[in-house]
């Protein structure tokens, strides 16, 4: 018997394939950097049974509408705003992430990000390396503290919450706002649950780790960062879509706040012309928040396990949409 046909849209660490072998037939887009084109993806998908996606590739109804065989779409992250699961679920079709593996290293990252931004790492960096320290000056790129300070963290889901444990190594005050409250955040980290504007206007550092959704899409306008400390300092580590990018270029260029660190966009990747890459105020990365070597090994081996679970009729490990396996 022929075995069942899997379609891996990137290259991904070879020994995470191994047990995904064992079940299915495996084709590799063969690019490390450059996605599979569409056309390529919509031909794959017409023979697949299990799709091995990354964030970057739209899963949406016509894909979704043209895959007869198709049993589960398996992304190598913990977002999935690039799936339609509504689509997704009514086909029977299994949407998998990568939770848990993940989140302190994202925390790491964001944190990385918080400091950066607030103790102007980046402008310091490139100061000395363009040769313009010439002298040692009392205020000679002053930052701002992060000890003791207030952090807001919009989306206290796992990595928020590690983000928060981290925050309390730096004696801060850990304000939060989540679609539900967060009790173990609260009795374990000495979080407090605000409301989102109270946590607009008390916050020196509002981070930003809530996925994409309906709910949230948009969330920061100009009135948002208008209701922020002149101080303020936004962090988003999540999805570029929660964030109107043109506001935040607006309150930036207006110095309604102090600064922004960014690891995701909009529209992904940034070209080297875009606005936000003007301020020197502004930390801007490449959507890089699970990037070390052992978490993106740990995630490519966990989406194989997913699939493999899925193609032999079990229950997956990480699972977005249950309801499939009711
Ligand atoms: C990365 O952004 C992820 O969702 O894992
Ligand atoms: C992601 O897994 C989150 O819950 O923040």
């Amino acid at each position: 018997m022929r075995k069942p046909f899997v379609f891996v849209t990137r290259q991904v660490p070879e020994e995470s394939l191994v047990a995904l072998k064992v079940v299915a037939e495996v084709e590799v887009w063969p690019e490390e950097e450059i996605p599979v084109p569409r056309e390529l993806l919509l031909e794959k998908a017409k023979i697949a049974s299990g799709l091995y996606t990354m964030l970057s590739d739209k899963i949406d109804e016509e894909l979704l509408n043209q895959a007869p065989h198709l049993k589960v779409v398996a992304n190598l992250a913990v977002g999935f705003d690039n799936i339609d699961v509504k689509t997704a679920s009514e086909r029977g079709i299994a949407v998998c992430n990568t939770p848990d593996v993940l989140s302190d290293t994202t925390a790491d990252l964001t944190f990385a990000l918080l400091m950066a931004t607030g103790r102007r790492v980046v402008e310091a960096v490139d100061y000395v390396k363009q040769g313009n320290w010439k002298n040692w000056a009392p205020l000679l790129l002053a930052g701002t503290d992060i000890h003791h300070k207030t952090i807001g963290v919009v989306g206290m889901g796992r990595i928020g919450s590690a983000v928060a444990k981290r925050a309390t190594g730096f004696d801060m005050e850990i304000l939060y706002h989540n679609r539900s409250r967060n009790i173990e955040a609260e009795t374990k980290l000495g979080a407090s649950y605000v409301g989102f504007d109270e946590l607009i206007e008390r916050s020196d550092y509002i981070v930003c780790l809530a996925p994409l959704t309906e709910e949230t899409a948009d969330l920061f306008t100009y009135e948002v960062f208008q209701s922020m400390k002149s101080s303020a300092i936004f962090i988003n580590a999540s999805r570029g879509g929660l964030v109107v990018e043109e506001d935040l270029i607006k309150a930036l260029s207006e110095e309604i706040i102090a600064g922004a660190g960014l690891d995701v966009y909009r529209e992904e990747p940034i070209s080297v012309d875009h606005p936000l890459l003007r301020f020197s105020n502004v930390v801007a990365l490449p959507h890089i928040g699970s990037a070390s070597d052992e978490t993106r090994h740990e995630m490519a081996s966990l989406v194989s396990r997913n699939i493999a679970h899925v193609l032999r009729g079990d229950k997956p490990e990480a699972i977005v949409n249950e309801e499939v396996f009711k």
